[in-house]
């Protein structure tokens, strides 16, 4: 284990009182040693039946009746359920282990806390775009108060699978395509999750997801699978999921997508080799929802007894609402096809997580008494609307702003269009856990609160996100979530043309519903889709100044749509408080600094496109085309839309040339590299400073360019900063091909800028 992860489960044990200590007398017990007697001594007491439910997690809400629940937890049949979000909903369960089932285990409970809990953040991949860490922080800290204190003790989050193809639906709930920016968000959210340790009343349980490799779908189609090189995922892939593992996160949640042929809930090498041998990890393991019944259809099990073997002796601790450990561990144990060994390793690892959370201690540490459960759960006072906005504000990316189109003045008529302005629960986006569409701010209210009666506001609808039949049909499968104005897509245009005439700007909410962006939600298409593109047409036929204000989940290949617009504002899912923060910005309360945490590219055509890729021995080279070299023919502009990193302000930044403190680097020395950072414009905004590498020369192929490090600084109009990154051996390590992570000696390319693609550069040797 490594030693944050010591730390804070140490503080955690430190905090176990009750149970611990009766059942421990040895007074020099380390807590680790307290924490292994307690649970050796519990399990001498169980019988494989009740050691089989502790390895069973049921969702509340799909799998069974409340009554059937109780009776099996009492039973000693069931350990953990997920998805029930009051503390009155999971008081009866708890009760239900600890007065009524023979060992008064504990249970615990789970849920989807990924970007909020009852407030709701903007999706992580909004969050990432904030480059800022303490932002980032802030919105953990609260998602964990506001979960524990719905008696939650664990959440299956952070989501930190690296997604390079927009076509995936998930990208919207991950980090974005970037190693190093994912694995330093996968950290700080499990820090914010757990605090100092997951026992704290405050704290939840983070469980990593999912491992392994998930994003890289192929094709971006959602649950496809996965074919990698071992270097790519080393260098690529993995990193983010060993980082929140680091951090100390006590789960991991395995994917639902086959890596190389064996799909990760049977994936031996995944579990075992890497998780538990090389990285140490000393926490459960939890399958995705039916994963281990879906070994079936993956083609590797031939029934659920199969696929039951297959997922405990593969690592899988802990079944997600499957029924296939209930059924036929029993019997597999029996034949003997499974070891006691096994089913105790996977048992162990399921108590020691409970323990860490504190509920040997205390079971009803997070569920409290009913006498202070709070009067309204939904309550608004419960709410951090404040931390929302101000959060929400820093994930907004300015993509263009021709003539200072924006900040917009507050006066005269602004003619709003786009049924997304209005649509309180496309704000919350996808996995938007115990948040209500009710409580959140749209596009239009945000505008309303930040005028008064200093302008006039107009709305039209304009388009429909959709009017395709079977899009719609899917979109609202599970609940209605698309409003479909029945009204001719002419029509409506006509109507919105009308509004926006009478006006002297026109702010058009466009892009995507929030189901769009979401598990199983992959797209074929980048457009905007529907017939917003066609309103977009019709808008700036009008003359009238057009901002664009973007939500959705994904990068977008915006075509002529950028052409058309006068400005265009990334706002993502921007949460609870969204329509008060874009409001901000719009009017300039507020200086945009988001920078793309993915690559925008310009059709579909050209996916996969991000900034970390392999140089080819035939690059392509701008202004010199010609054939035979790495390229689309038929695109005039090669290269993607919009960089990794872009993102532009109501201000202009200078940067210097790069100053290097020296032309070599030692082994163990260090190495500074520093670029004067200049506010040139005349308001105060911040950037971020981003600095990548290239190794220029080395055994195995590296990539143009890789993010190793940046900072966010913040600047007055005519201030200017020295912004200094110091670099060591470390930093320039590379897998190579016998998967060792070296630093190979020779010449490095360090680039400095505020996105990947327009940057300083030096050059220096590792000696
Ligand atoms: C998702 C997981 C999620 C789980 C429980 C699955 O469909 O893949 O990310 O944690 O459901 O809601």
């Amino acid at each position: 284990m490594n030693k944050l992860c010591l730390v804070g489960l140490l503080v955690g044990l430190a905090s176990q009182t009750t149970l611990a200590a009766t059942a421990t007398s040895a007074p020099q017990q380390t807590p680790l040693q307290a924490k292994n007697a307690f649970i050796d001594k519990l399990m001498k007491q169980m019988t494989l039946d009740e050691k089989i439910g502790q390895l069973r997690l049921i969702s509340i809400s799909r799998e069974m009746p409340q009554p059937k629940i109780l009776e099996e937890i009492a039973a000693g049949r069931i350990g953990s359920t997920f998805n029930s979000i009051t503390r009155a909903e999971n008081r009866p369960l708890q009760e239900a282990a600890v007065a009524k089932s023979r060992l008064k285990i504990p249970m615990f409970f789970a849920y989807d806390v990924v970007h909020g809990h009852r407030t709701i953040f903007p999706i992580s991949l909004g969050l990432a775009a904030s480059w800022d860490m303490d932002a980032i922080a802030l919105s953990g800290r609260i998602s964990a108060k506001e979960a524990a204190a719905d008696g939650i003790d664990m959440t299956f989050a952070p989501m930190v699978d690296i997604s390079r193809d927009p076509r995936w639906g998930r990208s919207s709930e991950g980090f974005g395509e970037d190693t190093y920016l994912v694995s330093r968000i996968s950290e700080v959210m499990v820090h914010a999750f757990q605090a100092q340790s997951p026992a704290e009343k405050t704290s939840l349980m983070a469980a990593v997801k999912h491992f392994a490799l998930y994003g890289a779908v192929e094709g971006g189609r959602d649950y496809n699978s996965v074919d990698m090189s071992p270097t790519r995922m080393y260098q690529d892939y993995l990193p983010p999921y060993r980082a929140g593992l680091d951090a100390g996160a006590g789960g991991v949640m395995v994917a639902l997508n086959s890596i190389n042929g064996v799909p990760a809930s049977a994936n031996t090498w995944l579990m075992h080799d890497l998780l538990r041998k090389e990285w140490g990890f000393k926490g459960v393991t939890i399958s995705d929802h039916g994963a281990i019944g879906e070994l079936i259809k993956h083609g590797v099990a031939k029934d659920e007894r199969e696929a039951a073997k297959l997922a405990i002796k593969a690592g899988v601790d802990l079944s997600m609402n499957d029924e296939a450990y209930g059924e036929h561990l029993p019997e597999l144990v029996k034949s003997g096809e499974v070891s006691m060994k096994e089913i105790d390793n996977a048992v162990r690892e399921v108590l020691g997580a409970k323990w860490d959370m504190g509920l040997f201690a205390d079971p009803y540490r997070r569920i409290g008494v009913a006498a202070e459960d709070p009067a309204d759960t939904y309550s608004d006072d419960r709410l951090h609307r404040a931390e929302a906005r101000d959060v929400a504000r820093k994930t907004l990316v300015l993509l263009k702003n021709q003539n200072d189109t924006l900040p917009l003045k507050k006066q005269g008529t602004i003619a709003v269009i786009g049924g997304l302005a209005q649509s309180k629960l496309d704000m919350l986006g996808s996995w938007s856990a115990a948040g209500r569409p009710n409580q959140s701010v749209t596009l239009y209210e945000g505008l309303t609160n930040a005028l008064g009666d200093q302008a006039k506001l107009l709305y039209a609808r304009g388009a429909n996100v959709s009017d395709k039949e079977n899009v719609l049909t899917y979109l609202n499968f599970i609940e209605k979530e698309v409003e479909v104005d029945p009204r001719p897509a002419q029509e409506m245009i006509d109507e919105a043309v009308k509004t926006a005439e009478q006006a002297d700007v026109v702010v058009a909410v466009v892009g995507e519903s929030r189901g769009m962006s979401h598990e199983s939600a992959s797209r074929s298409s980048l457009d905007i889709p529907g017939r917003q593109r066609d309103l977009i047409k019709a808008l700036k036929a009008t003359g009238k100044p057009l901002v664009l204000v973007l939500m959705n989940g994904r990068p977008l290949a915006l075509g002529d749509e950028l052409q058309e617009a006068d400005a265009v504002l990334e706002t993502w899912f921007p949460g609870t408080e969204g329509g008060n923060a874009v409001a901000d910005v719009l009017f300039g309360d507020y200086n945009p600094s988001g920078k793309l945490p993915m690559t925008f590219p310009r059709s579909i055509g050209q996916l996969p496109q991000y900034y970390a890729h392999m140089n080819t021995g035939r690059p392509y080279t701008p202004g010199k085309p010609g054939n035979y070299t790495s390229q689309y023919f038929e695109e005039p502009v090669q290269g993607p839309l919009f960089p990794f990193g872009y993102g532009l302000s109501y201000t202009h930044f200078d940067v210097s040339d790069i100053k290097l403190s020296s032309d070599k680097l030692e082994r163990k020395g260090k190495l500074s590299a520093s670029v004067t950072v200049k506010n040139t414009g005349k308001v105060a905004g911040a950037t971020v400073v981003q600095l990548y590498l290239h190794d220029v020369a080395a055994s195995v192929s590296q990539p143009v360019k890789a993010l190793k490090g940046f900072q966010k600084v913040d600047l007055q109009p005519g201030q200017e900063q020295v912004v200094t990154f110091t670099l060591t051996e470390n930093d320039l390590k590379l897998y190579n091909q016998a998967l060792k992570h070296v630093a190979e000696a020779g010449e490095f390319q360090v680039m400095i800028g505020l996105d990947s693609a327009d940057v300083k550069e030096a050059r220096f040797n590792l000696l």
